[in-house]
């Protein structure tokens, strides 16, 4: 018979490692008050305002010294500036906000018919997306339509995928290449097609996604980032990597792309299989996490603890995850989302220090190449206050 004394100190433990992991059942608390993190994006991003202007060009990272670098409006990234000032304006419902958001938007409109690669889902839909979710103008929704026609024109049957490098008309090409990070650029498909019921809208995002799922994954749902197509019938020439730290390693943002993509497919779509690829992807991310949960750039990165984390994997996976929580009502979802945001709304990570004009600091965008590494980059600003948005749409309490 076990000695009492030995029960006692057992029973102790359990309750002890209970409450200091929380459990399955119990919601984990929220370590900051959201209102804070909107006081300091309506700081920081009003500075932001007053030191730029619109002239052609994006603000893409802020330096601690109250300057950016900005990119032309070709760049992957261009939307997110504007989409920024949206989400402060989605919290603050303040008409300057909206004001500034239209500012900054409306310079994008030239890139309706921009087919050089497949980002303009990610361009558009943070900008015009957001800009006629509040304000319903018909010039706007012209841009969105246009723009989602663009981006299929990059969609190639023989491969079922949108090729997301590289000109699509060139001819003898000789590989399509296609990202995990596409998967967020269907949303801009569907989205358009449900408005205008174009169905061949809808069938590219969906055969785009069923190509993905199959191809992308592997056995234990991590996502290789590249696939490298034979144009002309479909079959795999390559696995690889191009910001992760190797082909087979799980590269962190491009893991967290894949559980915000299939998961949007199954809001647009209402098809269970996408989200059972959701879920599988965040339960594959959720397991590796380290103890202070913000991902290393790639989780196979050779020097971890020594790597630089990724505040922008960070934010997009807490924006995703609570997504997925209000579809499947899971608690690890929930849960492992407000981890990540309670780190990331710590002094760590908040661009409250020096001169910086964003909100979050500390993320990677291409280690291989030593660009934006341990960086604010605008991204990161947007997933994590979506992530907010979506946290205060959920829990009306806090
Ligand atoms: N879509 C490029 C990246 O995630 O860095």
């Amino acid at each position: 018979m076990i000695n009492p004394f030995k029960l006692i100190i057992l029973l102790c433990l359990i309750a002890f490692t209970a409450c200091s992991q929380g459990n399955d059942k119990e919601k984990i608390q929220l370590a900051f008050n959201p209102d804070d993190i909107i006081a300091l994006a309506e700081k920081n991003y009003t500075e932001a305002l007053t030191s730029l202007t619109v002239n052609g060009r994006m603000p893409r990272n802020a330096n601690a010294d109250g300057t950016w670098r900005t990119v032309p409006l070709r760049d992957w990234t261009s939307g997110f500036f504007p989409g920024v000032l949206w989400q402060i304006y989605d919290y603050t419902n303040k008409e300057e906000w909206k004001e500034s958001a239209l500012e900054w938007t409306w310079p994008l409109a030239e890139l309706k018919d921009f087919d050089r690669h497949h980002d303009l889902g990610f361009m558009i839909f943070c900008s015009f997306g957001n800009a006629y979710k509040h304000t319903e103008e018909a010039d706007q929704y012209d841009i969105l339509v246009q723009s989602a026609r663009t981006l299929a024109t990059r969609f190639r049957p023989e491969v079922g995928t949108i090729m997301s490098w590289g000109n699509i008309h060139e001819e003898n090409l000789v590989r399509h290449q296609t990202i995990i990070d596409n998967m967020m650029n269907l949303e801009l498909l569907l989205w358009v097609a449900d408005k205008t019921e174009d169905e061949e809208l809808k069938e590219i995002a969906i055969t785009h996604a069923n190509t993905t799922m199959v191809n992308h994954f592997r056995k234990d749902y991590s996502t290789y980032h590249v696939v490298e197509y034979n144009p002309s019938n479909g079959e795999i020439l390559k696995k690889r990597t191009h910001q992760g730290y190797q082909d087979n390693s799980m590269w962190a943002r491009g893991q967290t792309w894949a559980i915000y993509g299939y998961t949007m497919m199954y809001r647009e779509t209402g098809d269970p299989k996408y989200l059972d690829q959701a879920e599988k992807a965040a339960d594959q991310f959720i397991s590796r996490l380290p103890d202070d949960v913000v991902p290393y750039w790639d989780f196979d990165a050779p020097n971890i603890p020594d790597e630089p984390k990724d505040a922008s994997a960070a934010a997009i996976a807490s924006s995703a995850l609570l997504e997925l929580y209000q579809h499947t009502e899971e608690i690890k979802y929930y849960n492992t989302a407000i981890q990540l945001l309670n780190r990331l709304s710590s002094e760590e990570y908040l661009a409250n220090t020096e001169n910086y004009q964003c909100v979050l600091l500390h993320s990677v965008g291409n280690k291989n190449k030593d660009s934006e590494v341990d960086e604010h980059i605008i991204y990161a600003d947007y997933y994590y206050l979506e992530a907010i948005n979506r946290l205060t749409d959920i829990v009306s309490d806090i």
